[in-house]
């Protein structure tokens, strides 16, 4: 971190910072039709968002970002509007990746690659081959991502190991469904933001967002800035996270 980073940091880090935050980034079009333009005006500057977003998590010390860029139940969306989502992601990871890496940024991707085109699969890898020895950040892009077909492949696997004799019944626990997700070795999400005012899930991280808070903010994602992911941040602080426990403070209450 460069001295103006750290002093930057310092200025602004929330007392209590998530680890892991997701963003559920939503809205964009609604943004553009609210003006009158197209809604890849919309897919545009939500691009410019997501830049404000990954440097404001660097320098607030986040250290795990998950950005939901595409579903597995986007592909529903008119062949103009995928192919423009398409282009745009391809345009992001050719425009930004070295700065990424410059900043230390590790990227990670999460999503089925297979039905992905070659192109973008390969774009994809090249990505997190480059940046996989940094240790800032960790950009974790969810693109083609849906939580219950992970679930699924996960289930899927392991009961392959059963059907094999490597594992038993009894060695599916809760642990060995975390490990085989594709978010393997990630921390579950502290907090997960939604912008555009939808209060729900889209199938983003179904497992791992057991014990994450929710903050959902009433603007579209293009309009989504350092200020807002502070608010949210500011929100999660106030928060009373008891993980089915009791709070500190009930708990002396009771000795
Ligand atoms: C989020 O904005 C981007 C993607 C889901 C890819 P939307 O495109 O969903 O915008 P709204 O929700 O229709 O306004
Ligand atoms: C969720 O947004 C997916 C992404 C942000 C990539 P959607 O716009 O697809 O979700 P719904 O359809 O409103 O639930
Ligand atoms: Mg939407």
């Amino acid at each position: 971190m460069s001295m103006r980073e750290g002093a930057a940091t310092q200025a602004k880090a929330p007392a209590c910072v998530p680890v892991h935050v997701g963003v559920i980034m939503d809205g964009n079009g609604r943004w553009a039709t609210a003006r009158n333009l197209p809604r890849f005006e919309g897919h545009r500057r939500g691009v410019e968002a997501l830049r404000r977003c990954v440097r404001a998590a660097r320098e607030i010390g986040i250290r795990y970002l998950t950005i939901y860029s595409f579903s597995s139940e986007n592909w529903s969306r008119p062949a103009q509007e995928i192919s423009e989502l398409m282009g745009l992601l391809k345009r992001f990871v050719r425009h930004d990746l070295a700065e990424l890496h410059a900043n230390n940024v590790r990227v990670r991707i999460i999503g089925e690659r297979l039905s992905l085109a070659r192109e973008i699969s390969n774009l994809l890898e090249e990505a997190e081959n480059l940046t996989k020895g940094n240790n800032g950040l960790t950009l974790v892009i969810a693109f083609n991502y849906g939580a219950r077909q992970e679930i699924a492949a996960a289930a899927a696997r392991i009961a392959a190991q059963v059907a094999a004799g490597e594992l038993t019944p009894e060695d599916v626990t809760v642990e060995r469904i975390g490990a085989n997700l594709l978010t393997a070795g990630i921390p579950d999400p502290d907090l997960i933001v939604r912008t555009s005012g939808e209060q729900r899930l889209s199938n983003f991280l179904l497992w791992q967002a057991a014990y994450a808070e929710f903050v959902f903010l009433p603007i579209y994602w293009p309009e989504f800035d350092e200020a807002a992911l502070l608010g949210a941040i500011e929100e999660f602080a106030r928060r009373d996270r008891r993980f089915g426990g009791v709070t500190a403070r009930a708990g002396s209450a009771r000795s």
